[in-house]
């Protein structure tokens, strides 16, 4: 077995896309329905921790892949090969879902879930927003994961 930088940055870049995808698609496949008819409370308790799973996941998950696929673009031989479109598609979408998942998802969070108990509708609208963030950056790590798993040989 042979331990190279390349090797190991690649398996930090995956571990890190599998923790901010995994987290968040999960989060998104068992987000209550705005109009389930779960008593308020438990709506209220399930959307937190489903909230707290995206933040830490995007978080770490995010980090992790940001960090290595820096150093991998900064080691990747023949240099030429940073010129590649399925290369330069990925960096250009994972910055952008990096910037809204580290600057424009706690904001919309800070904003919406400041409320102890706010009533039942303007929850409903701000749970809605936060999901379709989540939504918008698990499109953009899959159309990444797509551009990797279909990079020409
Ligand atoms: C933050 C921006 C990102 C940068 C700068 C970046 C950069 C890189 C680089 C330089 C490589 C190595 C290419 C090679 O050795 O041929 C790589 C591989 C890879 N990246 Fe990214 N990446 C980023 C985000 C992402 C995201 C968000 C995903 C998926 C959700 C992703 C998935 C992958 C996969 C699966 C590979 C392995 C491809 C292979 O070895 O065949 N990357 N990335």
């Amino acid at each position: 077995m042979i331990v190279t930088w390349k090797a190991l940055f690649w398996l930090i870049h995956i571990l890190g896309l599998t923790l901010w995808l995994g987290s968040s698609l999960g989060a998104l496949l068992i987000w209550p329905h705005p109009q389930s008819q779960e008593k308020k409370q438990n709506v209220i308790a399930i959307v937190h921790t489903l909230r707290s799973l995206v933040a830490r996941g995007s978080f770490f998950g995010g980090l992790l892949v940001a960090i290595s696929g820096t150093s991998l673009s900064l080691i990747l031989q023949p240099k030429s090969e940073l010129a590649s479109l399925w290369l330069t598609t990925m960096q250009g979408l994972g910055v952008i879902a990096f910037i809204l998942a580290f600057f424009v998802l706690p904001r919309v969070e800070r904003t919406i879930f400041v409320q102890e108990s706010p009533p039942r509708n303007e929850f409903d609208r701000a749970q809605n927003k936060y999901r379709n963030l989540v939504r918008i950056i698990v499109l953009l790590l899959l159309l990444c994961l797509l551009m990797a798993a279909f990079k020409p040989q």
